[in-house]
């Protein structure tokens, strides 16, 4: 009476298959994994494991690791042992799938129902996974069975295999921890009789298994909308088991900065907010304390803007202690000054100068290690004096990210220079990564674990004290100390990060920083365009553009700010320096012809080395307000006289009605009537017209001849100073 359904009809008429079908899938499947530390590596093949619901069970934690360093030589046994202590107890659970494999090098990039898929695929009862290369015994190579296509060769860093059959090749392990691991599955698995009877193969074609030991010319990151892959692009296929073998733990380390779900295009960076320091948790007197260590180790520009920067961090200065290497005598006048003003504002202040005669390296030893020594020391942050934090955040920023070592990213202006480099060279050295450009330029925003890093970063007082316990990690070789470093931090497994979540600053450069003049900032403005521009630009001068900031007191003599109170005096300060001022003589050899009629004393840019710098400060911040102002007319930005004067009762105290040999003409009041000097100003004849109160940084801008028939007014009291151009004579 009961009519079967085209489902249950299915069902009884392919039962057997079915059967098959789903036992494949009630069978169990446990990771086993060795470690004896929870490395950083360690932490991360968990993370991988845990977001796939992968069940394991971790052997060794916390024994001592008599192994050997497998990195580099054979070694290993150890794990075997492990192995052989835990199957003992699993030897007869007929339908569990047991995968080995590696932790400290290892991630998963899919979950264990595809790997218990892939096995069943590959119908054996054991698989090793497979690479290129053979290791540690290369005169096994005859003897492994040919393969038409795929990796010969046995890798012991994953094998999967049912419970009772990885008994018994652990069973047969009675070598010494120290005896290499992979050198003992090779002998079985090249026995031909064992080979059989315990039903091995490799996983040829990458199916499960990816080494990426000589294979990382195969491997590409495959993005999906929540999951980033491996592919295989020799075979085709999309590895679950990811293991950085041999070399290629940097590589492993960039694949991880994505895999499995750790970065993608949809979503961006899902592990960046994961174990935060909360500091609104917080009191301001729980604020961790940090060791700053500034090094100032070549002539560097900026220097005491650099310190300003430092000192409006957000944090609080009594949790600060400062060390500060200085290797130049140059700088030791911007250092006691920073000291004389805040010393008792952080909680110490130590400097070391340069009649100490440390190495670069010795410094940086010294300071890490008076963060190591004291056990109140929660972080040391390590900054070079060619870092320009703009980001008053980013201590807190970085604690917050809570890594044992990270640095904020920071870059050259305009420039794909920065201060961590994507990949290593064969020979440790600088290689471009896929995605360097992408982190420079903050298209791809993240927390990245990177081979080197430079110029700033926090390190955690406790990883000091544990993992980098060892001492002058900044000697090494003939590497340079960063270098040193971070080669140290590598082969100690751990993990150095940047972040690019936000701005934080950037690098200025210090090549071509002449010391030779007064003030020498002045210079910068090719080198460091940026921090010239902020030091030197009045804080008001983009305003003239973005919301007409600027006056006009008498026909067509415009009126703007464009130097800071700092370009003033400093370039006052340059030419008293300098000191050659002309007395204001007709006979003058500085000029073509060697005569001025309407002569002024003064000093010209010319002679102080600056007129290539100040033609250029012409065209990048006088020629655009030209353009405004004058519309229609282009300046070409040139001029022969470029000077500064000074008027003064005692020598030259006006200049009587004259026109400019110029186009047009600015003139840049350098210090402040009433304070500097009396009397002073500037009047224009055809419109019976005068200025009289100029201001200090602000500059006129006036059409030279047959119009604007000018004088300079007498200076009653003190000295006054103006900087004039005649552009396009
Ligand atoms: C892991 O298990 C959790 C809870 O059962 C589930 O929400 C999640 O989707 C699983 N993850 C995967 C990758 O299957
Ligand atoms: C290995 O075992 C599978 C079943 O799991 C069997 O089908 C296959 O023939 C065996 N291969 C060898 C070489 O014994
Ligand atoms: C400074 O150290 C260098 C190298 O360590 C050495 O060659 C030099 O003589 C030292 N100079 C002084 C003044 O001690
Ligand atoms: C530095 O400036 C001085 C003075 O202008 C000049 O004589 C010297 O050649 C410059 N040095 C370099 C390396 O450019
Ligand atoms: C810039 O302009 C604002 C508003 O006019 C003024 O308050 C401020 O003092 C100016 N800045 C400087 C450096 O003169
Ligand atoms: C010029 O202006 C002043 C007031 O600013 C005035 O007293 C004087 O008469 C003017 N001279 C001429 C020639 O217009």
């Amino acid at each position: 009476i009961f009519e079967l359904g085209p489902v249950e009809a299915f069902i009884s008429q392919n039962k057997e298959y079915l059967t098959f079908f789903f036992s494949s899938f009630s069978e169990k499947l446990l990771v086993l994994t060795v470690a004896t530390e929870e490395t950083d590596g360690f932490l991360r093949f968990m993370r991988s494991a845990d977001y796939f619901n992968y069940t394991v069970k971790v052997l060794g934690m916390g024994e001592v690791w008599k192994g050997g360093d497998v990195g580099r030589s054979i070694g290993g046994g150890q794990k075997v042992r492990l192995l052989k202590n835990a199957m003992e107890a699993l030897a007869d659970q007929e339908d569990l799938v047991v995968l080995s494999v590696d932790s400290y090098d290892l991630i998963f990039a899919g979950g264990p129902e595809e790997i218990l898929r892939k096995f069943q695929q590959a119908n054996h009862k054991v698989l090793f996974a497979a690479e290129g290369l053979v290791w540690p015994d290369k005169q096994l190579a005859d003897k492994y069975p040919l393969v038409r296509t795929g990796k010969r060769y046995l890798n012991s860093g994953g094998i999967i295999g049912y419970a009772p059959y990885i008994n018994r090749i652990v069973s047969q392990w009675n070598l010494h921890d120290n005896d290499d691991d992979q050198l003992f599955y090779t002998k079985i698995y090249l026995d031909p009789l064992q080979r059989e009877s315990l039903n091995m193969t490799l996983d040829h074609k990458c199916q499960i298994f990816q080494n990426l030991n000589g294979a990382v010319d195969e491997v590409l990151l495959k993005f999906g909308t929540d999951r980033v892959r491996v592919r295989n692009t020799a075979y085709d296929s999309l590895p679950v088991v990811v293991h950085g073998n041999g070399n290629t733990k940097m590589y492993l380390n960039y694949l991880a900065n994505y895999v499995p779900n750790a970065w993608n295009y949809e979503h961006g960076c899902s592990h960046c907010d994961d174990d935060v320091v909360d500091f609104s948790q917080l009191k301001v007197g729980e604020y961790p304390n940090v060791l700053v260590g500034v090094f100032i180790e070549q002539p560097t520009p900026f220097l005491p803007e650099f310190f300003q920067r430092l000192l409006t961090l957000d944090y609080p200065k009594d949790k600060l202690k400062l060390f500060v290497h200085n290797n130049e005598v140059y700088h030791e006048k911007h250092i006691q000054r920073f000291w004389e003003e805040n010393k008792n504002v952080l909680n110490s202040f130590k400097v070391v100068g340069p009649e100490e005669n440390l190495s670069q390296g010795e410094a940086r030893n010294m300071a890490m290690d008076l963060c190591r020594q004291d056990a109140t020391c929660d972080y040391y942050f390590s900054i070079d004096s060619d870092v320009m934090l703009t980001n008053r955040q980013t201590l807190k920023l970085l604690i917050e990210q809570n890594r044992k070592i990270i640095g904020p990213l920071v870059t050259r202006h305009g420039k794909l220079w920065s201060n961590f480099w994507g990949a290593l060279s064969l020979d440790g050295y600088y290689a471009r990564s896929e995605d360097y450009v992408d982190i420079v330029q903050r298209k791809r925003v993240g927390v990245w674990n990177i081979p080197y890093m430079a110029h700033v970063y926090l390190v955690k007082g406790s990883a000091l004290r544990n993992e980098l316990k060892e001492r002058n990690y900044f000697v090494l070789e003939k590497l340079d100390p960063d270098m040193a470093l971070c080669r140290n931090a590598r082969d100690m497994g751990v993990f150095m990060y940047i972040t690019n979540r936000h701005e934080f600053g950037r690098l200025i450069s210090t090549a071509n920083y002449n010391i030779s003049h007064y003030n020498n900032d002045l210079w910068q403005i090719f080198e460091n365009p940026v921090d010239w521009k902020e030091k030197y630009i009045h804080s008001n001068y983009t305003r003239i553009f973005t919301d007409n900031y600027l006056e006009q007191p008498c026909p067509d003599v415009f009126w703007f700010a464009v130097f800071s109170e700092k370009a003033c005096d400093e370039l006052v300060e340059e030419m008293e320096h300098y000191g050659s001022w002309s007395g204001g003589k007709h006979q003058d050899k500085r000029i073509a012809g060697g005569y001025e009629t309407v002569p002024t004393d003064d000093i010209h840019m010319k002679q102080i080395g600056f007129e290539k710098e100040w033609l250029h400060f012409i065209r990048e911040f006088i020629s655009p307000v030209t353009l405004k102002v004058f519309s229609g007319y282009y300046t070409k930005g040139y001029a022969l006289m470029n000077f500064v004067v000074k008027y003064t009762p005692e020598r030259q105290a006006y200049l009587r009605p004259h026109h400019d040999s110029s186009t047009f003409t600015i003139n840049i009041a350098l210090n402040n009537k009433g304070i500097d000097f009396q009397g002073g100003g500037c009047r224009f004849h055809r419109y019976n017209c005068s200025i009289e109160s100029p201001r200090k940084g602000w500059s006129f801008m006036h059409p030279g001849r047959l119009t604007h028939l000018h004088e300079g007014l007498p200076t009653t009291g003190g000295t006054r100073y103006i900087a004039v151009s005649f552009i396009d004579p």
